[in-house]
C-alpha cells in the first residue's frame, strides 16, 4: 500500500461511498488549440463527455481583445461543435480579476467600469440565450488568504467598484437571461485548514448579501483544484454545502483536477493518490448533496494547465486528468465513471 495523505484515507473512512442515484452531467473544459489540432480530443468529447465549458473562449481576453469589440469566433466554434453533438454548455466566466484585457484593467472612473460591465454581460449572456443555461457569473471573489488580506479578491473589479461588483454582475446576467442558472464560482474549498474555513465563510456571506438585495443567485461552483497533498475536510465541507442547500443553492463540481507537484515521480503513485484524493473529496460532497454537474478541467494531462502554474521540482510531467498524454485512461476516470453514475 502506498503512503496517501491522511485526509484522504480518512475521508474514505468516514463517509459512505456514494454513487448518485441519477446521472450528474460529466462536463470537460476544452481549450480552443487542443479542440482544433487533436482529433482524439474530439472524439472523446463525443463519446465520453455530456457538457462542454469553454475553458478561455468566453473569458474577457478573448472576447474582448479590442476595446470597443465583441469577438464570439472562438466561443462560437465550441458552442457550434455542442449543439452539433448534442452537449450540455456552461459559461465560463463573466467577471474574473485575471485574464482580462490590458484597457479593461486601466479603467479608473467606476461609472465607466460599471457601464463596460454591465454591457459584457448583457452582450454575452442574451448572445448565447437558450443555449448556455448556465454561467460562471462571478469567478474568484473571495481573497486567496481572508484572514490576512480581507473577504475580496483585489483586482479591478472590487478595487474600483468595491463590493457591489458582484451585485452588479449577477443583475445583469439575471436581466440578459432569467431563465439562466446563475453560479459564483471559487476555489480552495474543500480542505480543514484555517483559511479554507475562512473562505467557506466568506462565500457563504458574498451568498447572503445577494439574497438580502433580492438579487438571483442559483450556486456555488467548486473549482476543486485538489492538492494530492492536503486532505479533504469532510466535515466542514459537508456542513458548508447543506448551508448552501438550506439557502436553496445548488452546487456544481467546476473545475475538477488533482495538482501533483509534491508528490513522487513514479507515475503509478501519483495516478493512484490523484484518483484517492478526487474521490476522498466526491466522496464527502456526495455525502451531503449530489451536484448539478461534475466537470473536470481538461481531460488528458497534455494540455492541463496544472504543469506550468504548479510546477514540480523534477521534470516529470503533471498528471492530473483523467487519461494520460497518450489517452490512456487513468483510475481518475473510474473515479469519474463511478460518479457521473454510468457505473455500479
Ligand atoms: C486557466 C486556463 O486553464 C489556462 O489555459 C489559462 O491560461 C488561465 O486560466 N481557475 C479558473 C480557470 O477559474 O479559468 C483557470 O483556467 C484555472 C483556475
Amino acid at each position: 500500500m502506498v503512503a496517501l495523505p491522511g485526509g484522504a484515507m480518512q475521508a474514505r473512512a468516514q463517509s459512505r461511498p456514494t454513487a448518485p442515484s441519477a446521472r450528474v452531467p460529466y462536463g470537460v473544459a476544452v481549450a480552443l488549440e487542443p479542440f482544433r489540432n487533436d482529433p482524439e480530443l474530439k472524439r472523446r468529447l463525443i463519446s465520453d463527455v455530456d457538457l462542454i465549458v469553454p475553458m478561455n473562449a468566453l473569458k474577457w481576453a478573448s472576447l474582448r481583445h479590442t476595446e470597443g469589440q465583441f469577438d464570439f469566433s472562438g466561443a462560437d466554434e465550441l458552442v457550434a461543435f455542442a449543439h452539433q453533438h448534442g452537449k450540455l454548455l456552461h459559461g465560463h466566466a463573466l467577471l474574473w480579476y485575471a485574464f482580462n484585457p490590458k484597457w479593461i484593467d486601466a479603467v479608473q472612473s467606476p461609472r465607466r467600469l460599471e457601464r463596460e460591465l454591465r454591457t459584457h454581460i448583457e452582450t454575452v449572456v442574451s448572445r448565447y440565450k437558450g443555449t448556455i443555461p448556465t454561467w460562471d457569473v462571478v469567478n474568484e471573489a473571495i481573497a486567496h488568504d481572508p484572514l490576512s488580506q480581507g473577504k475580496w479578491r483585489r483586482g479591478v473589479w472590487y478595487d474600483v467598484l468595491g463590493p457591489r461588483h458582484v451585485d452588479i454582475a449577477f443583475q445583469a446576467a439575471a436581466a440578459a437571461d432569467p431563465a439562466a442558472k446563475l453560479f459564483i464560482n471559487d476555489y480552495d474549498l474543500e480542505d480543514d485548514s484555517l483559511r479554507t474555513t475562512a473562505r467557506q465563510k466568506a462565500m457563504l456571506s458574498i451568498v447572503r448579501r445577494l439574497q438580502d438585495r433580492n438579487i438571483p443567485i442559483h450556486g456555488v461552483g467548486f473549482q476543486a483544484h485538489l492538492y494530492a497533498e492536503r486532505g479533504i475536510g469532510v466535515e466542514g465541507l459537508q456542513s458548508f454545502v447543506r448551508t448552501l442547500e438550506r439557502m436553496g443553492l445548488e452546487v456544481a463540481v467546476t473545475e475538477l483536477d488533482v495538482i501533483d507537484w509534491k508528490l513522487s515521480a513514479d507515475p503509478v503513485v501519483r495516478d493512484r493518490a490523484v484518483a484517492r484524493t478526487a474521490e476522498a473529496f466526491l466522496d464527502a460532497l456526495y455525502g451531503a448533496v449530489t451536484p448539478r454537474s461534475l466537470t473536470t478541467w481538461g481531460l488528458n494531462d497534455r494540455y492541463s494547465w496544472i504543469g506550468d502554474t504548479f510546477p514540480r521540482r523534477d521534470s516529470a510531467k503533471a498528471r492530473p486528468l483523467p487519461f494520460d498524454q497518450n489517452w490512456q485512461p487513468k483510475q481518475l476516470w473510474s473515479v469519474i465513471r463511478r460518479f457521473r453514475g454510468s457505473v455500479g
